[in-house]
């Protein structure tokens, strides 16, 4: 019977990994923490609790934990409590722009707030700490397909910074104190329910203001979209398999650490993104049947913290866990245009 902790179990991944767990798993207690913070709209958190609400089956204990990760005292108590088996570490300041204008977030969040959860682990031993990566750690890697084995040590933005900051911390936690870790580089995700701050849901809610959206980089960019099930299986899958301790030469522990990209390895140009997004919000009845695309879209130059491409490797995945993100993009923006009618359609 496995106690799990989830960080960030309010924000559109960790919802969606909440839900995977109670549909897998017949006993056991998962705690959710979360800060609700307002970086884009909490109705949308606060829907995704009331989801996780309703779907708790009977033999599962759940508690949903409202506080930060950077509040020491609230992670050690939560540790000392609990005793988790199992830690996922998705909680973070996320976004790459918010990130040139806020860096106070990032620091508190996916530092000091990784460093807690660290500290935690240390002093109350855990089976497995999983946390989030990003594919954004690769900066302006211009070798394709991005493996693990790249050099990753020129970020482009604070957000890539933290992120890899959390790997460097994870490894010396791993070889010091023998805590088995996997970081997980997430591609682009989207799906129902996501983040308003991400493209594919801001551009859908400019469109349907009448707004103007913009293509940046005149559309020569490239992302490795991956959608949110896809990501969940990645996650689940590698909960269930924690490197493995062992002991060196000199009687050190090998540092059980983990890093693996979770994409698909396909990555799609903006503009056909562009396109299959806008067919499928008329398909849905998001946009009328004639509405004028071509008269709101603009395409503009690269912004700061941007990178021209992302581009999974996901083989390793595919070895050691036999799984590769799978679903299409007009699927997954056929079920992300689908929600949002039924979302905000009856509002
Ligand atoms: N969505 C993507 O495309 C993507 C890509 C790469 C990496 N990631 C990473 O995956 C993780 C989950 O991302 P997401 O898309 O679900 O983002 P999200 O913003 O929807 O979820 C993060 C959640 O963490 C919470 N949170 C933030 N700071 C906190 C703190 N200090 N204490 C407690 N809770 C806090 C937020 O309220 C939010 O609900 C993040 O670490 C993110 O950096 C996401």
């Amino acid at each position: 019977m496995k106690t799990i902790l989830v960080t960030g179990s309010a924000g559109f991944i960790g919802s969606n990994l909440v839900l995977r767990l109670f549909k897998e798993m017949s006993e056991g207690t998962i705690v959710g923490l979360d800060n609700l913070n307002d970086y884009y709209d909490p109705t949308l958190k606060d829907y995704r609790l009331s989801e996780i609400e309703k779907a708790k089956p009977a033999g599962i204990e759940y508690e949903f934990v409202k506080g930060d990760l950077a509040d020491k005292t609230l992670i050690d108590g939560l540790f000392e409590k609990y005793h988790f088996d199992v830690v996922v570490n998705l909680a973070a300041q996320a976004g790459v722009r918010y990130s040139i204008t806020n860096p106070d977030a990032y620091i508190q969040s996916n530092m000091i707030g990784f460093y807690n959860i660290l500290e935690a682990c240390r002093h109350n031993p855990v089976e497995h700490l999983v946390y989030a990566s990003s594919s954004s750690v690769y900066g302006g890697n211009k070798k394709v397909p991005f493996s693990t084995d790249d050099r990753v040590d020129n970020p482009v933005s604070l957000y890539a910074a933290t992120k890899k900051s959390n790997e460097l911390f994870a490894h010396c936690y791993s070889k010091l104190y023998d805590i088995p870790t996997t970081g997980l580089r997430f591609f682009t995700v989207y799906g129902p329910a996501g983040r308003p701050d991400m493209a594919y849901f801001g551009f859908t809610n400019k469109l349907l203001k009448g707004e103007t959206i913009q293509i940046f980089n005149y559309g020569n960019c490239r992302r490795d979209f991956t959608y949110v099930d896809d990501i969940v299986e990645g996650v689940y899958r590698v909960m269930q398999k924690a490197p493995e301790r062992k002991k060196g030469e000199d009687g050190l522990p090998i540092p059980p650490y983990a890093v693996y990209n979770i994409g698909g390895g396909q990555p799609e140009n903006l503009l056909d993104f562009v396109n299959i997004l806008q067919e499928e919000l008329v398909r849905a009845g998001v946009l009328p049947a004639d509405f004028d695309f071509e008269a709101h879209k603009q395409l503009v130059p690269m912004q700061p913290g941007d990178v021209p491409t992302t581009y999974a490797d996901a083989t390793a995945l595919e070895r050691d866990f036999g799984f590769t993100p799978k679903i299409t993009l007009r699927e997954g923006l056929r079920k992300f245009a689908e929600w949002y009618k039924e979302f905000y359609g009856h509002k």
